[in-house]
């Protein structure tokens, strides 16, 4: 469990119609880190995240999770540590009720009941879902689905944790039920997502993808404080540090127009 670090180097993905969504990503995550994937719609961040189980391969390049090369012949090793949540949660849940599709990935591992039953209500108690066990997914609001979809990879409890937009189409409790939940997750987590709070209250390190490039990798501080950067990648900071400056620019607005106000005076 202990070295679930994911190394991606010079990747490309072209998708069957021609285009081209990965473009040379390298970099590499080590275990434990939290790490957030930021960028403009279509940037490419879920095709780069559906390569860390091997839904997609690489055109060109390679993927590695805690030493295993991800190709099609070690996909069910690589699943067995990766837990991917897809952005959308339709992806992801098809059983006739909630229970069924958060007991299926640990059933598929031949677990014994008893434990099927612990972490079928673990994990629908840790993203507050556990009063929705009776009801068919397909009815579900967008949010409750996403709640419940975070449930059925985390029954599986992955050494990598995967999330595609984790807190989209969230009320707040329910946002801030899936915030504890990553901040007391304990392994790898790599989280593509447009919350940019989120982003700071829970992510040591960002990476910055562009147009099919990682085009920044560094402390979430250092990219929030790069306004050149946010700015070319069509990104804003978190409110809280946006009005930070922007309260710091007018307090040295006031200030400059007080000090020329005095000289002229
Ligand atoms: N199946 C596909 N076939 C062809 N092109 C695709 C396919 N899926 C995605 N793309 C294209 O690949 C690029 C990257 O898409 P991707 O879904 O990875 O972006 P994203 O960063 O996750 O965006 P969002 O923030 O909207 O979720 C986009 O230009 C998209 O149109
Ligand atoms: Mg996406």
């Amino acid at each position: 469990m202990s070295h679930h670090f994911v190394r991606f180097e010079n990747v490309h993905y072209t998708y069957p119609n021609g285009y081209e969504a990965l473009r040379g990503v390298s970099f590499c995550v080590t275990h434990g880190q939290k790490v957030a994937l930021v960028g403009t719609n279509g940037a490419g961040k879920s095709t780069l995240l559906l390569h860390i189980n091997g839904l997609l391969l690489p055109t060109k390049g390679s993927v590695v999770v805690g030493g295993v090369p991800v190709e099609r012949k070690t996909l069910p090793l690589v699943r067995q540590s990766v837990g991917l949540v897809f952005q959308n949660p339709d992806d992801q849940l098809f059983m006739p009720t909630v229970e069924e599709d958060v007991a299926f990935g640990p059933s598929n591992m031949g677990l014994p009941a008893v434990e099927i039953e612990r972490r079928v209500e673990e994990a629908l108690g840790a993203v507050g879902a556990l009063a929705l066990r009776q009801r068919a997914p397909y009815h579900l609001s967008g949010g409750q689905k996403k709640s419940v979809s975070i449930a059925t990879v985390l029954s599986m409890e992955p050494a990598v944790l995967v999330l595609d937009e984790p807190t989209s189409n969230l009320d707040p409790q329910a946002r801030r039920a899936i915030i504890r939940l990553i901040r007391t997750f304990s392994h790898t987590c790599l989280m593509a997502t447009h919350d940019m709070e989120m982003v700071w209250e829970l992510c040591e390190r960002t990476l910055v993808m562009r147009e099919g490039e990682l085009v920044a990798d560094g402390s979430t501080t250092s990219i929030f404080e790069d306004e050149a950067l946010l700015e070319r990648c069509g990104l804003e900071p978190p409110y809280a540090l946006w009005r930070e400056s922007h309260e710091t620019q007018e307090e040295g607005a006031e200030c400059f127009a007080e000090a020329l106000s005095a000289e002229t005076r």
